[in-house]
């Protein structure tokens, strides 16, 4: 685990996700954004699609953010529909389930049989009701609105959703895990609107890119 970039706001780590939440005191994160690889992940500079191994991760990375994430407060999960599809059991079983939302993806996602067209964004929390949630008006559980942005990264989170999930649940000062921060979405949007950050990613040159928006506000 290695520190890569610090400010006056928050700190980005090039680590495997599981090394850094091994450093993280329980109960300490206000809110966590787990933005997941699609249907693979990285270990020891291999990139490993294997479901019995994935599955191990997401069920070791669910109970990592339920220790770290404060009472109350919210984890957001982001990822493929077949991923969600295996593996949401893992959060299921200890968070609340608050909403399961539909994300329009603008990139469609070649795949062998139907192209992908949304992506689903999982609000959980540790306990109910949540400590923030700050309803957005008009906003349902379908976000078929949502901007891609500049692009930063190929599996980049749409910066609307980004800043929705940060209004709705967390307020200036909290404290948010990006675990796999990629082009840095989440972590720029938090120094945006002034939440501190903890940011990480295996890949060091998305990272890089994250690090000159982060410092430059590109
Ligand atoms: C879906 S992308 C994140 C995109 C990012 N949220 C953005 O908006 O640019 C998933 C990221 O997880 C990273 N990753 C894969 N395995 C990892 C691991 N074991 N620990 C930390 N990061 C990992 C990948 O390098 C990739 O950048």
């Amino acid at each position: 685990m290695k520190l890569y970039f610090e400010n006056k706001l928050g700190k980005i780590y090039h680590s495997d996700i599981l090394d850094l939440t091994k450093e993280i005191e329980n109960e300490s994160i206000d809110c966590i954004i787990a933005d997941y690889p699609f249907s693979y992940l990285i270990k020891n500079n291999k990139r490993i699609t294997n479901d019995e191994i994935l599955e191990t991760f997401i069920f070791d990375t669910a109970n990592e953010f339920y220790r770290i994430l404060k009472p109350y407060r919210i984890l957001a999960v982001f990822w493929q529909p077949i991923m969600m599809y295996k593996f949401s059991k893992h959060f299921s079983n200890k968070f609340d389930v608050l909403n399961i939302i539909c994300v329009k993806n603008i990139i469609r996602w070649s795949w062998k049989y139907l192209p992908y067209h949304y992506n689903i964004l999982m609000l959980v929390s540790k306990k109910r009701p949540p400590k923030y949630w700050n309803r957005i008006k008009g906003l349902t559980d379908l976000w078929d609105d949502c901007a891609r942005g500049k692009l930063y990264h190929k599996e980049q989170i749409s910066p609307t959703v980004v800043k929705r999930i940060l209004e709705m649940t967390t307020k200036e000062n909290d404290l948010v895990l990006d675990a796999f921060t990629g082009g840095g979405n989440v972590v720029v949007l938090c120094q945006e609107m002034k939440r501190r950050f903890i940011g990480c990613d295996i890949n060091l040159e998305a990272l890089k890119t994250t690090k000159e928006r982060l410092l430059w506000k590109i």
